[in-house]
């Protein structure tokens, strides 16, 4: 089992899509196994979008994603990380494939609502720069067998 990272963007809990968004995740299967609210303040911002830094679209991101409150959650699951991704889509709404979560609720690439860790090595950056580990959960579902073989 893997753990990935995904934040509902400040776009997505303003327009109210974090109970549709979270739905979706649930439905698929992946287990939420971390979750909280909370406001990325600078520093934790450059952290985690740090390999952007430099990059013309970097100021306006930080701005973007420190703007309003997100909601950060870990999900686990098999490949949990591309199967996450898979489900939001390409980062350029308008160019995701049709059902995904940024081609359902997306129209710009600056407020693309959601954000997806792009490795399992990501995701272990991520899921420490949002959770500390007791803030983590690990618990056994009794319906495993009805979503996995
Ligand atoms: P994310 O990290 O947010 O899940 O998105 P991603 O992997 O699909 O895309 P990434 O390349 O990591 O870009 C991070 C975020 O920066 C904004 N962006 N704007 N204007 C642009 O050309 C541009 N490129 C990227 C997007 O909000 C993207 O999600
Ligand atoms: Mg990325």
């Amino acid at each position: 089992m893997e753990r990935t990272y995904a934040m509902i963007k400040p776009d997505g809990v303003q327009r109210g899509l974090v109970g549709e968004i979270i739905s979706r995740f649930e439905k698929k299967g992946l287990k939420i196994v971390g979750l909280k609210m909370l406001q990325i303040r600078g520093e934790m911002a450059e952290t985690h979008y740090g390999e952007h830094k430099g990059k013309p679209f970097f100021g306006p991101l930080v701005d973007y994603i420190t703007s309003s409150p997100v909601v950060a959650l870990v999900l686990e699951g098999k490949d949990a990380v591309s199967v996450a991704r898979e489900m939001m889509g390409a980062t350029n709404p308008l160019k995701a494939a049709p059902g995904t979560i940024r081609a359902t609720y997306g129209m710009d690439i600056g407020r693309n609502v959601i954000h997806g860790s792009d490795s399992t090595a990501s995701a272990e950056r991520e899921i420490n720069i949002f959770f500390k580990p007791e803030e983590l959960t690990s618990y056994k579902r009794e319906l495993e067998a009805w979503i996995y073989e």
